[in-house]
């Protein structure tokens, strides 16, 4: 990743890329394909969730694109009311029609814009999910401010997952998964879609290390963690408060 995070894409134009992408999220059985090991992570969650959620809790999806993790989720635990929220108008018009045509939410409300613009009251969720949606936040600061509110916004035990991009901390290693992660686009659908997706990670995205996520639920609020999946360059978490 090369291009400086104050010259990344604005949220303007990730809304706009996202608008024209709804279909490639819209495939529950496969996940997105770009990330590794999507269905897994989507099971994994859906899984843990079951755990913890009950009929009648209230959960929120940030950056749901078109669904795919509350649809999972729902599958294992249904009768939820699901707070949906994305920049992307398209996005959240098929993630609401999908989920409402699941027949296994209690309810569906959706938020659209900047989750940085989002606010609900202390102890509103059981659980949140964030796919593939944090590696957008930049500086320190902008990581640091969303945690605590996310910390804030759940119930005590209630739980964050996240599925994410993630960079590693030294640099030989951070070369060996990234080239692991091209060889895996590669043979998905061939060099040229290998160079089209890291080049919209480096305009797009400012992933952080899992080390580094994982310290930062601790200072925002949150008591436990525990990592549910790592393979190369993605992870998933989860962190309870
Ligand atoms: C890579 S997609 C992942 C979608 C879905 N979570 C999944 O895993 O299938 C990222 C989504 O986050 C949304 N997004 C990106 N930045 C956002 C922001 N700052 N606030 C809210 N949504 C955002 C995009 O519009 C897009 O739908």
């Amino acid at each position: 990743m090369s291009t400086p995070w104050e010259k990344k894409s604005s949220i303007e134009e990730i809304r706009t890329r996202f608008d024209h992408d709804v279909e490639r999220f819209s495939q529950l059985e496969t996940g997105q394909q770009a990330t590794m090991d999507a269905p897994l992570v989507l099971e994994l969650v859906a899984q843990a969730g079951a755990r913890h959620l009950q009929a009648g809790d209230t959960i929120l999806d940030l950056g749901c694109g078109a669904g795919n993790f509350t649809l999972r989720v729902l599958q294992e635990s249904p009768d939820l009311n699901c707070h949906l929220a994305d920049l992307s108008t398209p996005m959240l018009e098929r993630a609401q029609q999908r989920v409402r045509e699941s027949g296994r939410a209690k309810s569906v409300e959706i938020h659209e814009g900047d989750l940085r613009t989002l606010d609900f009251a202390e102890g509103t969720f059981a659980c949140i999910l964030a796919g593939a949606v944090l590696h957008h936040l930049r500086d320190d600061a902008d990581w640091e401010r969303e945690f605590t509110r996310f910390a804030r916004w759940l119930k005590p035990g209630g739980r964050l997952y996240v599925a994410d991009l993630i960079t590693f901390n030294l640099p030989d290693v951070q070369e060996v998964m990234w080239q692991r992660y091209g060889t895996y686009l590669e043979g998905l659908k061939g060099p040229d879609y290998r160079e089209t997706v890291f080049a919209y990670i480096d305009r797009e995205d400012t992933p952080r290390s899992l080390p580094y996520q994982l310290e930062l639920t601790r200072r925002s609020g949150f008591q436990a963690y525990d990592v549910l999946h790592r393979n190369s360059v993605f992870a998933c978490y989860l962190a309870e408060k």
